[in-house]
């Protein structure tokens, strides 16, 4: 059976007070659009309309070329949205119209609808929830005969119809024949001055059309996103899942409820999640970690077997068996290779660090290539610029660098060599050779007693 969705995402979003259109905002590392077509792409859908207006450049940007996308020109409503998508429709028979503002609808639900309206011959197909307070949802209409007759907005509705307690969550499937044939017969003559997408139930119904509906078990999944405070709710519950899901998948969480992980992170099994971890964008974390507590990771692949606490990190390659923190701070490109050991307060950016070398404390190494099995002793900078440009420096295999270095880039320090603590180094140092670049140590004997003699 060919089905398709159309997903609603044009609207101006007025009530997010925002300058990007609020279908864009991002809810656990991806767009709130995102998630939509993600529950429909989990229940097998591919054939996606999505209906843009405001920013729509920026919309078609954010979600690629996959899509077809059909432009609103100006936004008349959700009915007159979804009309938009008539000329371009491939005819598939039943097609899903869904709001591209809530986020936390899954593919299990859209089964379960799908399989509703199949298996009722409906022509028409309402998700609906119960809610104690149904405050701004539309509220779902329903005859004698208990069948679903129409929606009314809460801006329409009479008192006795605010009182009732389902309401329509924004999720439908219809014959698509049928969609269009009511589309066209709208009118926007209500409180908003707007075509509903909500008045095609009772146009369907009074034609003789058949409506079913599906009741939502998990209100949650229901939650439209029009303002900032439902932002955040949709944030926490999101957030309990993915964390939940990685619980089910091997991942042990200490303190759970203190932890933001993104929907596009991946961990491995047996790794433990300290308190206070946030975990963004294009994360992958290996098996057998202990990451934490209060670390920030944005877009860094970390291997097996790597601690990571207290620290920052951002676009990092992180290999196996890595020993990174407490105050360590990785910036983009930094990548290490296995068995590195990154101590507290060291800042990395740009570099390469080879197999099993460390640098245990008070660093900056910016823009270097440091060899295997290398030392860097503690307060040791890379003097990589010089107020105009920045310059790369090379640390081959096994040298060692004494504690308060500075190394003023360009230079090499080639295989085996040493670096005499205290030392500026300006010229490559040879292969196992010893550089020491500092006055020379010159002790004034009796002086401290001569001059108390003088006071
Ligand atoms: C809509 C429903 C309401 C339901 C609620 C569930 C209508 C008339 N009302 O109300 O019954 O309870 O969703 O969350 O449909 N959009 C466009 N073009 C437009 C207007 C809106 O593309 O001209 C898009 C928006 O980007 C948004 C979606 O349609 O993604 C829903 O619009 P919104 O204004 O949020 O509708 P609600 O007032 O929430
Ligand atoms: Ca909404």
């Amino acid at each position: 059976m060919q089905t398709s969705a159309i997903i609603l995402a044009a609207g101006a979003g007025k009530r997010m007070k925002s300058n990007t259109n609020k279908v864009l905002h991002n809810l656990c590392g991806r767009p709130l659009v995102e998630h939509v077509i993600r529950a429909c792409q989990a229940i097998g859908i591919s054939s996606f309309y999505v209906v843009i207006g405001r920013d729509a450049a920026l919309v078609q940007e954010r979600l690629g070329e996959e899509y077809t996308y059909v432009l609103q020109a100006e936004q008349l409503g959700t009915g007159h949205a979804a009309l938009q998508v008539e000329p371009s429709y491939r005819g598939e028979e039943h097609v899903f119209v869904l709001c591209g503002d809530a986020p936390l609808i899954t593919g299990a639900t859209l089964d379960k609808m799908r399989q509703i309206h199949l298996a009722e011959a409906a022509d028409a197909t309402v998700l609906t929830a119960i809610f104690p307070e149904p405050g701004d949802y539309g509220r779902v209409l329903r005859d004698d005969a208990g069948q679903v007759c129409g929606v009314v907005e809460a801006k329409d509705a009479t008192p006795e119809q605010r009182a009732i307690k389902e309401i329509n969550t924004g999720f439908y499937c219809f014959r698509g024949d049928k969609l269009f044939a009511a589309l066209r017969q709208l009118t926007n003559d209500n409180a908003q001055g707007e075509y509903y997408l909500t008045d095609v139930i009772q146009v369907i119904h009074q034609s003789g059309g058949r409506v079913a509906s599906c009741l939502l078990e998990d209100n949650d999944e229901s939650l439209g996103i029009n303002d900032r405070i439902r932002l955040a709710q949709a944030e926490g519950i999101l957030r309990r899942r993915i964390r939940n899901r990685l619980m089910l998948e091997g991942v042990t969480f200490l303190q759970p409820e203190t932890c933001l992980v993104d929907d596009t992170v991946t961990i491995g099994q047996d790794t433990i999640i300290y308190p206070g971890v946030m975990l963004e964008g294009n994360t992958s974390i290996g098996k057998n970690c202990i990451i934490g507590p209060y670390t920030r990771l944005e877009n860094c692949q970390v291997g097996d077997d790597v601690t990571i606490e207290f620290s920052v990190a951002r676009e990092a390659m992180i290999g196996d068996s890595c020993i990174i923190g407490p105050y360590a701070y990785l910036r983009p490109q930094a990548e290490l290779a296995a068995g590195v050991k990154v101590g507290d307060f060291v800042e990395l950016k740009n570099s390469q660090i080879g197999e099993g070398s460390k640098i245990p404390h008070l660093s900056y190494v910016g823009d270097a290539t440091v060899g295997a099995r290398v030392n860097i002793g503690a307060g040791t900078i890379l003097v990589n610029y010089d107020g105009r440009q920045k310059h790369r420096s090379i640390i081959e295999d096994d040298a060692f660098i004494g504690c308060n270095s500075n190394l003023v880039s360009p230079v090499r320090i080639e295989k085996g060599a040493y670096v005499a603590a205290g030392s500026t180094i300006t010229q490559d140092v040879p292969a196992d050779a010893l550089a020491i670049a500092r006055s020379r140590q010159e002790n004034k004997p009796d002086w401290v007693k001569k001059r108390r003699q003088l006071e």
